[in-house]
């Protein structure tokens, strides 16, 4: 079912209306290569495409957008004595395809009282995008959780099997975005949650919630977790639903030890996190300080509650979003000499 000129709008979470040159839907990996054959035939680029959280088109797309749609969610219970590394441990392994939606994989596992994933719970997408920058928060990361996934080669149209080592994850960053990037459609991703659960609770914001709730830290379980996070989120982030966006626009820059210092002294409230190549700021506090927390101008702007957030009310084109991330961008750079790096992808 390759349609010609589809409107995108439908499937990126910012609403931007741009067209792709052919669109189709995948719900198995025959669809899948039934498509990439397509593409070769009419030598069109790829546009992968999950739930679209995580892309801002800029202008239309001159090749095939292939929405990955593939079902398929497993709970395999481990006995113990089940894998090499954490051989006393049971547990369980997650088997899920690309086109399953990642939040509900998250609270599928809370409910089956699992633990790992809770401080991940809605984050927008599907579960096959989730290792491109593996996903993250509230201290957590995809890569904690992760086992291996498996990928088709657009060239070659095999399988290949990716260890979470060969996948060589970072700060939202892996071999997909790297040498491995436009090469590969993430087919099936496999998570292994261990039975015996430590919760992660420092990130400030969950510290603060649970002090506010008079939640006791060792009364803590992966549903009460996974309710505290989705509460903090709901409180500061915008629903993609009602005011469209891509989550945080940019990253979370690392500046090495002079530049912070710098910034520290004349900056006494400045939010910096050791890293192990630096000191990670929070850019959100940069572009709030720098006063564009809640601006608007044609029909884009920034949330008023997170200003690492670029939203799109008046569904207007990806130039309007590209022009004002490059404004704030080069305001932080003016005002703190700290470079912000776009966390979405663009497209074409
Ligand atoms: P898409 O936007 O469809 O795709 C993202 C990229 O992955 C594109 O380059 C696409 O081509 C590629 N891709 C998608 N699927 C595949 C596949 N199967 N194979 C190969 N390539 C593929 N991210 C976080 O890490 N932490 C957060 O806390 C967070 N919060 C967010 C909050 C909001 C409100 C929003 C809107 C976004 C947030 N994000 C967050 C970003 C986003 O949710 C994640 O990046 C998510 O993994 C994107 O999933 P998706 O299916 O929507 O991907
Ligand atoms: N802050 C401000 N003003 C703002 C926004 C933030 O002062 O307008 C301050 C906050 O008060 C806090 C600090 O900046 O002290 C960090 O803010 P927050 O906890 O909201 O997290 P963040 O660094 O802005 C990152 C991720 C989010 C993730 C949260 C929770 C990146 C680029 N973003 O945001 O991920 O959900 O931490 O872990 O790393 C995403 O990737 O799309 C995303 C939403």
């Amino acid at each position: 079912m390759i349609q010609p000129d589809v409107d995108l709008q439908p499937y990126n979470t910012m609403t931007i209306a741009a067209r792709a040159k052919y669109f189709c839907t995948a719900s198995s990996l025959d669809e899948v290569r039934e498509a990439l054959l397509f593409a070769r035939e009419h030598k069109l680029p790829i546009l992968p495409l999950g739930g679209g959280s995580n892309i801002v088109l800029t202008d239309d797309f001159p090749g095939l957008a292939l929405h990955l749609g593939m079902r398929g969610l497993e709970f395999e219970t481990l006995a113990a004595g089940a894998g090499s590394d954490k051989s006393t441990d049971s547990g369980v392994r997650i088997r899920a395809a690309a086109g399953e939606n990642w939040h509900q994989l998250v609270m599928r596992s809370v409910e089956l009282g699992y633990g790992g994933l809770e401080n991940l719970a809605l984050i927008p997408g599907n579960i096959g995008a989730a290792p491109i920058q593996n996903i993250g928060a509230y201290g957590v990361e995809l890569k904690d959780s992760f086992e291996q996934l498996t990928a088709l080669e657009i060239e070659s149209g095999e399988l290949v099997t990716f260890t979470a080592e060969q996948c060589q994850f970072g700060y939202r960053d892996s071999i997909f975005k790297g040498p491995a990037k436009d090469r590969f459609l993430i087919c099936e991703v496999v998570l292994r949650l261990s039975s015996i659960w430590q919760p992660h609770v420092s990130y400030p914001a969950l510290q603060q919630h649970f002090s506010e709730h008079g939640q006791s830290p060792d009364a803590l379980t992966p549903a009460i977790v996974a309710d505290a996070v989705i509460d903090i989120r709901n409180s500061k982030l915008p629903n993609p639903v009602e005011i469209p966006n891509t989550g945080s626009f940019f990253k979370n820059p690392v500046v090495d030890e002079q530049l912070y210092t710098s910034l520290k002294a004349a900056h006494p409230e400045l939010v910096a996190f050791e890293a192990v190549d630096g000191w990670k700021l929070a850019a959100g506090w940069l572009i709030d300080q720098a006063g564009w927390r809640g601006f608007r101008k044609n029909g884009v702007g920034v949330h008023d509650r997170q200003a690492l957030v670029l939203v799109n009310p008046g569904h207007r084109c990806g130039s309007e979003v590209v022009n004002l991330a490059r404004e704030i961008a080069s305001d932080v750079q003016h005002k703190f000499g700290v470079t912000l790096e776009p966390e979405p992808r663009f497209y074409p």
